[in-house]
């Protein structure tokens, strides 16, 4: 392997570190994939504004995400299964994010705990949530994550029924992981990764397991995650969970200008515009292409967020010059951690801070709170 220069250069050795059946669970959508590449072409079809003679020394990529201060506006994304791309995932990206000054958001299905999240890092990080239909589990994880100290909660709202992902049937891909003998064949092809399992203590969906009625170990887990997405979800629920958390709640999958309306009404402190990684309803736009609409109905009133095909610091850029206040990544940072554990997280991390830092000057800018759409030459049309 070369030199590691972006984003791509991660995620090809990620494939080549990670069994299959983990590698292709972060690099596949629902369905076609339509959305899932839909993210990422349209944020090339946008073009960026060349300036010169521009005085650009002491550049800032410091900002705030819901009030908080982040180092450049970049979370990571919460992912399931973290701790599948390399052992005890979820513990090295939190502290890759830590230490870089910029969110971690833990999953619910993670496979470390929001306890394990807590005892590796000092300062607070953001918990996600997935409202199940055992509400009493949901009370119990927004206990956690408060005695935890998470600092915000992120609600995902795009996902009452699984979408489906060709990639993972074709691959057998199961929770727990059947041992078939292609998925030995799968894992023994890839030494470095197993001698790291085997390194790990047994953290296994501790998040869930001997804390969801009936989930008393990993065997019944798989059905009991398959009936527990929640299909009659509302925005009463919402209002529920909101005043139960009582700390700052950011609203996950919004991808219609309505759906913007009805969670500024809940009070939201932020939405993040999301079609879940083009994982779920494919088909649908990319996540840029509507950005510039759900920035105009809810004004400032919150603040937008974006997640969703960025793969560089250019892309970062064109979402804020859009309007959104912070971005995610979510493949990026898990390309990182296949690769190189956390110090993979934290060059996925650098790289895209550089790629912003130096846009951000060729477009004849010092502070990126400064940047608007006057950047760009154009938005992308809605097809
Ligand atoms: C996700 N995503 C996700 N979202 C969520 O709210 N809870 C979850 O458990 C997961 N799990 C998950 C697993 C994997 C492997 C991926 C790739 C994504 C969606 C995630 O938070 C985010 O919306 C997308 O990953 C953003 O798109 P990019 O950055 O991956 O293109």
């Amino acid at each position: 392997m070369g030199a590691i220069l972006e984003i791509n250069d991660l995620k090809k050795l990620a494939e080549r570190r990670v069994p299959k059946m983990f590698f292709d669970y972060a690099n596949s959508g629902a369905w076609t994939e339509s959305t899932y590449r839909a993210n990422e072409e349209d944020f090339a079809k946008i073009k960026l504004r060349q300036r010169v003679l521009v005085d650009i020394t002491d550049r800032s990529l410091a900002s705030t995400m819901i009030g908080q201060e982040v180092t450049m506006p970049v979370a990571l994304a919460p992912t399931g299964l973290t701790g599948m791309q390399h052992a005890d995932g979820e513990m090295l990206a939190a502290r890759a994010a830590e230490e870089f000054g910029v969110p971690f958001t833990l999953s619910t299905m993670s496979i470390c705990s929001i306890e394990d999240i807590a005892s590796v890092t000092k300062k607070p990080f953001w918990f996600q949530l997935y409202v199940m239909r055992d509400r009493d589990f949901v009370l119990n994880l927004i206990d956690r994550a408060k005695a935890a100290g998470c600092s915000a909660l992120v609600l995902t709202l795009d996902l009452q029924i699984l979408g489906q992902r060709h990639k993972d049937l074709r691959n057998g891909l199961s929770a727990p992981p059947k041992f078939t003998p292609k998925h030995i064949y799968q894992m023994a092809t890839r030494p470095r990764w197993c001698l790291g399992m085997l390194g790990t203590s047994r953290r296994t969906f501790r998040n869930i397991v001997g804390h969801a009625k009936g989930v008393g170990d990993l065997s019944s887990l798989s059905a009991w995650t398959n009936e527990q997405f929640d299909p009659r979800l509302s925005w009463d629920d919402v209002a529920w969970i909101k005043e139960r958390w009582g700390g700052k709640l950011i609203l996950k999958g919004i991808l219609d200008k309505e759906d913007a309306l009805m969670a500024l009404k809940t009070g939201a402190d932020a939405i993040i515009v999301s079609n879940h990684g083009g994982r779920q309803l494919d088909g649908a736009p990319s996540s840029i292409s509507v950005l510039p609409e759900i920035v105009e109905a809810v004004g400032d009133r919150l603040e937008v967020h974006l997640d969703g095909g960025i793969r560089s610091g250019q892309d970062v850029l064109k979402a804020l010059c859009l309007g959104a206040r912070g971005t995610y990544i979510g493949r990026p940072f898990l390309y990182g951690l296949g690769a190189l554990g956390k110090e993979g997280v934290t060059l996925a991390l650098e790289i895209i801070r550089k790629e912003l830092d130096i846009t951000l000057a060729l477009c004849g800018k010092r502070n990126i709170q400064d940047v608007g759409p006057d950047l760009l030459y154009r938005t992308v049309a809605r097809e």
